[in-house]
């Protein structure tokens, strides 16, 4: 297969100064390899050191950009069957690499001594349209001389595949572009060599939707230091990113303030271990709670790739779910939870997520919502990724100070017997999980247990009556004065004394919070809300000194329930009241969302039967999220949970 390359587009960015000369710098190159879009970065990573007649003579018929890929050989005899091995190994690893990327090669002998090339390696050269061979100087010829050895490198670079200026002899990063079809991101990303980060200036034809650039998965070697090396990362648009704006879900705050300063620690940490930020995802608007389609009035809710592709991707990290559910390029979600926010979108687009203990990371440069509920995690399709990236983000503060898993398994809202396909897989699982752990269940009844312990604090009041108003006093009072107060008088002082728009669904809550309930009322719920925290952790889930959780609190996440997104509802409102959700909220213990099988239903918009997720939540004592990251790869191992796929169906 010869390499068909194609230059198309040449991003350049023009800037007039005031003086009358411009200035010309580039910001990458979208190309064409064998079919496929690429994106060479701008900053070349190193130089040949080749010769301008070895160059020339690999130069393609215009343009200065040739695709290379450097191969690392472990081998002491490079023959065309090692040729070719490497060729489908890196083929089925990495989905930048294309064989189109062999129109130069490099040969590095990875390994001790010297090494040969067993030419001649004609016919494969051929087939894969090869121009330039260039073994390092680490090999001795045998038979003829088919290849030009080069002197060095400027700086040695990992294998895979690149792209070479025959002009300069500099190589550049070779990202794969990717359209954003379910409209999960807000832009593209790509790293600068000081740190910072750039909008990836590239489109792909055929779908309107952002372009995605992902690096060769070849270039990255995981490490103790660099446990996350190569993770393609997305993160809500929440979490600063230093080089690029934040929209935070609103144009007016995108439109208004400048690029950001700084990263925010927890995206740093990740950056810091290797994790590759690939774009900035969407969330509903200031993280507030937004259902598809009327209330995203100004980002579009992203497409949840599930069942029929027309569900709701829940909120507020849609973005997240979205692209996790969606795209196999992706691997990991950087998100936020401050009443469901992780947890919700986890479970309908069917993925892993977690809603952290509170505190376990710092969220400077992070949009507020409530401080006193407010907390980063991720959404990934992989358990064992899941728990890499928690010791990465939370460090310490993740622990394993446990030496056994809890034997009891605490139930809410889970039927007695099954009546449909997802409750017989939410009883399944809870069946196989009682085996793995040999544990007993018992049923809660969090309404019965309070009435007959109700804190002295609570005056007698029920549960609900008690905790009704404590979620929604809490995020709209205090993003009001930490958040809203700020950008209002900003923008309004730039503005003639404008307001800016802001969707209904923020908008009524901050509303709510100024005119229909006292200012102290945040004091009133923080108190609230830790008796509760004491309260639970004394009469529920326990600390344990073994398992760390004397028990696991289960109850369904998501039971495959279709939430169409061309359904017409009624405007936001005030998101009161109690459930088991808002446990894990007010306790600040851990809530980790785990999909476990897959149920039908008839879609109303394909008219066919069409496959929603199921979903089990798990919560744990405050702190013990180490012990549930375990356990999530250990139900791997044992079969109990698998992997999803990407896609319409999960399995
Ligand atoms: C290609 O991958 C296979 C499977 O991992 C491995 O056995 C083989 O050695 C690899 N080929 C080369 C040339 O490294
Ligand atoms: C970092 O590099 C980018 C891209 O070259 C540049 O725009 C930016 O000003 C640099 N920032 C700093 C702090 O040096
Ligand atoms: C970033 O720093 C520049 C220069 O100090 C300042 O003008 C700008 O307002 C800062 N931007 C943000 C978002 O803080
Ligand atoms: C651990 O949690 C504490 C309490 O929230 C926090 O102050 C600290 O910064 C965290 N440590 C790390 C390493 O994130
Ligand atoms: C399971 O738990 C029961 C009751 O605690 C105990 O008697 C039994 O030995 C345990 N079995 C295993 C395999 O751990
Ligand atoms: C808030 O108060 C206003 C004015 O008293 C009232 O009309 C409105 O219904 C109240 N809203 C809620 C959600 O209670
Ligand atoms: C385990 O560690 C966490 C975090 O430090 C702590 O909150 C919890 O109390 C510890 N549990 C036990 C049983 O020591
Ligand atoms: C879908 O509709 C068909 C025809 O009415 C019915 O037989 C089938 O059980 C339905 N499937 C589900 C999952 O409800």
């Amino acid at each position: 297969m010869a390499s068909k390359f194609v230059r198309r587009v040449g991003a350049i960015v023009l800037a007039l100064t005031l003086a009358v000369e411009g200035s010309i710098s580039s910001a990458g190159e979208t190309v064409v390899v064998n079919g496929i879009s690429y994106f060479a970065d701008p900053n070349s990573v190193s130089i040949i050191a080749a010769t301008p007649e070895m160059l020339r003579s690999a130069s393609p018929k215009d343009g200065d950009l040739i695709p290379l890929t450097v191969i690392d050989d472990s081998s002491n005899s490079f023959t065309t069957s090692v040729f070719r091995s490497i060729v489908a190994n890196y083929s089925a690893a990495d989905d930048v690499f294309n064989p189109g990327f062999l129109q130069a090669i490099y040969l590095k002998h990875v390994g001790s001594g010297p090494a040969t090339v067993k030419y001649p390696l004609g016919a494969a050269l051929t087939e894969y349209g090869t121009k330039l061979f260039m073994p390092s100087r680490d090999y001795t010829k045998s038979v003829q001389s088919q290849g030009q050895s080069i002197t060095g490198w400027r700086t040695e670079i990992p294998a895979g595949p690149y792209f070479l200026s025959v002009t300069t002899g500099e190589v550049f990063k070779a990202y794969r572009l990717y359209s954003d079809v379910q409209g999960a991101f807000t832009e593209g990303l790509r790293a600068n060599p000081n740190g910072t980060y750039s909008v990836l200036s590239a489109a792909v034809p055929g779908a309107q939707s952002p372009t995605i650039g992902v690096p060769s998965r070849l270039y990255y070697t995981k490490t103790d230091s660099q446990p996350l090396a190569g993770v393609r990362v997305g993160v809500k648009d929440i979490f600063d990113i230093a080089g690029v704006k934040s929209s935070l879900g609103n144009r007016a705050y995108y439109d208004f303030y400048p690029p950001r300063n700084s990263t925010a620690t927890a995206v740093q940490r990740l950056i810091d271990a290797g994790a590759v930020i690939v774009g900035k995802m969407k969330t509903s608007q200031f993280a507030n709670g937004e259902t598809a389609t009327g209330d995203w009035v100004d980002y579009h809710s992203p497409f949840n790739a599930r069942g029929d592709g027309y569900q709701d991707p829940s909120s507020s990290s849609a973005g997240p779910g979205a692209g996790i559910g969606s795209y196999d390029w992706l691997d990991l979600g950087l998100g936020s939870d401050t009443g469901g926010s992780i947890r919700n979108p986890s479970q309908v687009n069917g993925c892993f997520g977690n809603r952290p203990s509170h505190g376990l990371v710092p969220l400077d440069g992070v949009m507020p919502l409530s401080p006193a509920l407010d907390t980063a995690g991720f959404l990934t399709r992989d358990p064992v990724l899941w728990h890499t990236a928690a010791k990465v983000l939370y460090e310490t503060n993740i622990t394993s100070n446990f030496t056994g898993f809890p034997k009891k398994i605490i139930t809410s809202g889970f039927p007695t017997t099954a009546t449909t396909e997802a409750e017989t897989i939410l009883l399944g699982f809870l069946s196989k999980l009682e085996s793995f752990l040999n544990a007993t269940t018992t049923a809660l009844d969090y309404n019965t247990l309070w009435a007959n312990t109700t804190p002295v604090a609570a005056g007698g009041a029920s549960i609900n009556e008690y905790l009704n108003i404590v979620y929604p006093v809490l995020i709209s009072q205090q993003q009001y004065n930490l958040f809203t107060l700020p950008f209002y008088a900003d923008y309004a002082a730039a503005n003639q004394g404008r307001r800016p728009f802001i969707d209904p669904s923020p908008l009524i809550r901050w509303t709510w919070g100024q005119v229909n309930v006292s200012s102290d009322a945040t004091e009133q719920a923080i108190a609230s809300k830790n008796v509760f925290m004491d309260w639970w952790a004394e009469q529920v889930v326990r600390p344990d000194a073994e398992s760390c959780s004397e028990s696991l609190m289960l109850y369904p996440g998501t039971l495959a329930t279709p939430t169409y997104r061309n359904v017409y509802r009624s405007a936001p409102g005030i998101p009161s009241g109690f459930g088991i959700s808002r446990v894990a909220n007010f306790a600040e213990v851990p809530d980790m969302v785990f999909p476990i099988g897959q149920a039908a239903y008839n879609s109303t918009i394909t008219l066919k039967e069409e496959y929603l997720p199921v979903a089990v939540d798990i919560v744990a004592a405050k702190g013990c999220d180490g012990m549930v990251f375990a356990l999530a790869e250990q139900l791997l191992s044992a079969g109990i949970i698998a992997i999803p796929k990407t896609g319409s169906t999960l399995y």
